[in-house]
This record gives C-alpha cells, sequence and structure tokens, in this order.
C-alpha cells in the first residue's frame, strides 16, 4: 500500500514536469501526459511514432473536472450513470474555453474522453488538477500492453515511469461511443454493445456504413501481432502456434488457451497476453479457434480481425 502511494507521488512528479509515464488502467496500460500541455502531449506522439491526425482520449477523475472541457448532454448523462468510472470513452463537443491543448483533439473542436476504473490510475487523477492524455502505451500499430513487463517490452529505457498496477482486469480497449449529432459506437471494447443498446435504443453500430468521425484506430493496420495469423482453425499446422478458446486435456507444446471453461471475458482479459507471449517464443505463425460473436466476443473478433489483416 504504502509503496503505491510513494509510487503515485512519482508518477505525479513526471506529469507535473511534462513528461510521460506509463500508468495502468482497466483496460489496457495508457501512455500518459499533461491534457493541457502542448509540450507533454507533443512527447506522446514521438514516444509512440503516432501520426499527428490520430487524436488522443483524455483521462478524468470526476464529471466537475470533465465540465471544464466538453459539453455534456442527456445521452452521455446516462451512460456515464451506468458505466463510469468503467471501460468506455466518449466523444463529446470540446468547450471554447477549454485547455486542453490542440495536439490532443487534432485541432478539431471534439474529444474523447473516459473515467477510468483502475484504483491505483484513480487516486493519481484525484490528486493532480489537470486530465490525463493516454492512448495505449504500445508503438503504433502493435498490440496494446496489459502489464508493465509488456510496456517495458515496447519501450524500453526510452519511457522514464511506469506506475505498476498489475494486470489490466478488461485486457482490450475501452468502447468508444460517438454522442455528438446521432448517437453511435464508433469502437467495439470493454462494455458490451447490447448493455448499451438497452440504456440508449437509438445507438447504431454499423461500421459499415460510412462514419463521420474518423477513428483512425479503427484502420486495418491496427493491433498486430507482427506475424500472420489464421482465424476460425479447427487445428493447427505443425509450424504455428495454435490459439485455443478453452483449456483441453491434452494440450500438446503448441497450444495456448485463452481460458479454462471458454468464458469469455477471461479470453478478452488473456489475448493479447497470449499474443505477446507467442511472439516471445518466436513462433512465425499463428491460427485461433472460432470465437462466438456474442457479448464481448464481438470486440475480441474486432481485434482478432484487424490482427490477421496486417502481417
Ligand atoms: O481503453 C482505452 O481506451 C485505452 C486506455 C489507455 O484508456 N486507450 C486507447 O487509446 O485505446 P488509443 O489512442 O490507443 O485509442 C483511442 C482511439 C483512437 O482510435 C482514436 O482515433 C480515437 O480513439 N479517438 C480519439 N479522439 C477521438 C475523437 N475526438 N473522435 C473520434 N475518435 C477519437
Ligand atoms: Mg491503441
Amino acid at each position: 500500500m504504502k509503496k503505491n502511494d510513494s509510487n503515485i507521488k512519482k508518477a505525479i512528479k513526471y506529469l507535473k514536469n511534462n513528461e510521460c509515464i506509463a500508468i495502468p488502467t482497466e483496460t489496457v496500460y495508457g501512455l500518459a501526459a499533461n491534457a493541457y500541455s502542448h509540450k507533454a502531449v507533443s512527447r506522446i506522439f514521438k514516444l509512440k511514432k503516432r501520426p499527428k491526425n490520430n487524436p488522443l482520449i483524455v483521462h478524468y477523475y470526476s464529471l466537475s473536472d470533465l465540465k471544464k472541457d466538453c459539453e455534456i448532454n442527456n445521452t452521455f448523462f446516462k451512460l456515464f450513470k451506468k458505466f463510469c468510472p468503467g471501460p468506455i470513452s466518449f466523444v463529446l463537443k470540446l468547450k471554447k474555453t477549454s485547455k486542453i491543448s490542440k495536439l490532443v483533439t487534432n485541432n478539431s473542436n471534439s474529444i474523447a474522453v473516459r473515467f477510468p476504473s483502475h484504483q491505483l490510475t484513480r487516486k493519481l487523477l484525484k490528486k493532480i488538477n489537470f486530465p490525463v492524455a493516454a492512448p495505449s502505451a504500445n508503438i503504433s500499430t502493435s498490440i496494446s500492453p496489459v502489464s508493465k513487463q509488456d510496456v517495458i517490452d515496447e519501450f524500453g529505457d526510452k519511457l522514464k515511469f511506469i506506475l505498476d498496477g498489475g494486470t489490466s482486469k478488461v485486457g482490450l480497449e475501452s468502447t468508444i461511443v460517438n454522442l455528438i449529432g446521432k448517437p453511435q459506437i464508433l469502437r467495439l471494447g470493454g462494455i458490451e454493445s447490447k448493455t448499451i443498446y438497452k440504456l440508449i435504443s437509438s445507438i447504431k453500430h454499423d461500421f459499415k456504413k460510412k462514419i463521420k468521425v474518423k477513428v483512425p484506430g479503427t484502420n486495418k493496420l491496427h493491433y498486430s501481432p507482427g506475424i500472420p495469423m489464421r482465424l476460425n482453425a479447427k487445428k493447427n499446422f505443425y509450424d504455428e502456434a495454435f490459439i485455443l478458446i478453452k483449456k483441453r486435456k491434452n494440450l500438446s507444446k503448441n497450444y495456448f488457451y485463452l481460458s479454462k471453461k471458454s468464458n469469455l471475458k477471461e479470453v478478452a482479459k488473456n489475448l493479447y497476453k497470449t499474443l505477446r507471449k507467442i511472439k516471445k517464443k518466436g513462433y512465425k505463425k499463428i491460427a485461433i479457434e472460432r470465437i462466438p460473436n456474442i457479448n464481448i466476443g464481438e470486440a475480441i473478433n474486432d481485434r482478432i480481425l484487424r490482427a490477421s489483416k496486417n502481417e
């Protein structure tokens, strides 16, 4: 406990000095910097090798903090009450008086925001008087990190500090909902779309239709393990790592399972971790079983489909 408190203090010191650090969230680790500081935010883009036209999500502790920077509406309020803090992000109108760096939003008048539920990061956010911009803490297009070690694997000693909060509980990025104009899900993620539909019946999720707000993170070149991945596999070839949803009795050495009993939340939690493990072991190819396209399975399928498309 004491260790955590002193680490939070350290993290705050770095953030106040406009440095970029990694912070844990319940979804994935974030590469965090003061969202009001141009200098701090530009460090995120540089470290991540992220194109400047790809805006960042800003992380808040409370609703009153958020109101300084954006306009809220009834739909936002309903979703906020039900899911926050938690793995959901909202695209809202930026207030003209906001101090958010223009780099964060790519100079647009919309902003993506969220309230992470991870206890360490909530403690940290409570103690500072600026919100924190934080994309996933990986080099652009690679897999998001879900532990301190994953972040080290991405950035080595280029990163000054990592706040260690254990393994991320959700293991997939937040669901992004656009609340400007007609509400729309822009990215599937930690909150299942069906629970959002139940609350806001008008909400539409249709990736096939052209969406007005571009989400570069939903481009093909994303979430890549860097090696070919074959989907819906019933068995593996001798040179493939085989990812199973459920543990089997006879596990051959090339088998990696995501859950003991095909629990989809567990599958989500272990997906990125397993992809990294397979790559570290030196495999050059991956085969993965079919994952049911229900509940959080939708978000899992979204990520592995993208991962399979860019070798
Ligand atoms: O779970 C998460 O959301 C994690 C943790 C660290 O909070 N963050 C995350 O950030 O996944 P990132 O940058 O890897 O993905 C954010 C996505 C990007 O695809 C970006 O294009 C989109 O959000 N985005 C950011 N601002 C936007 C905006 N104003 N309008 C539409 N999309 C936006
Ligand atoms: Mg990302």
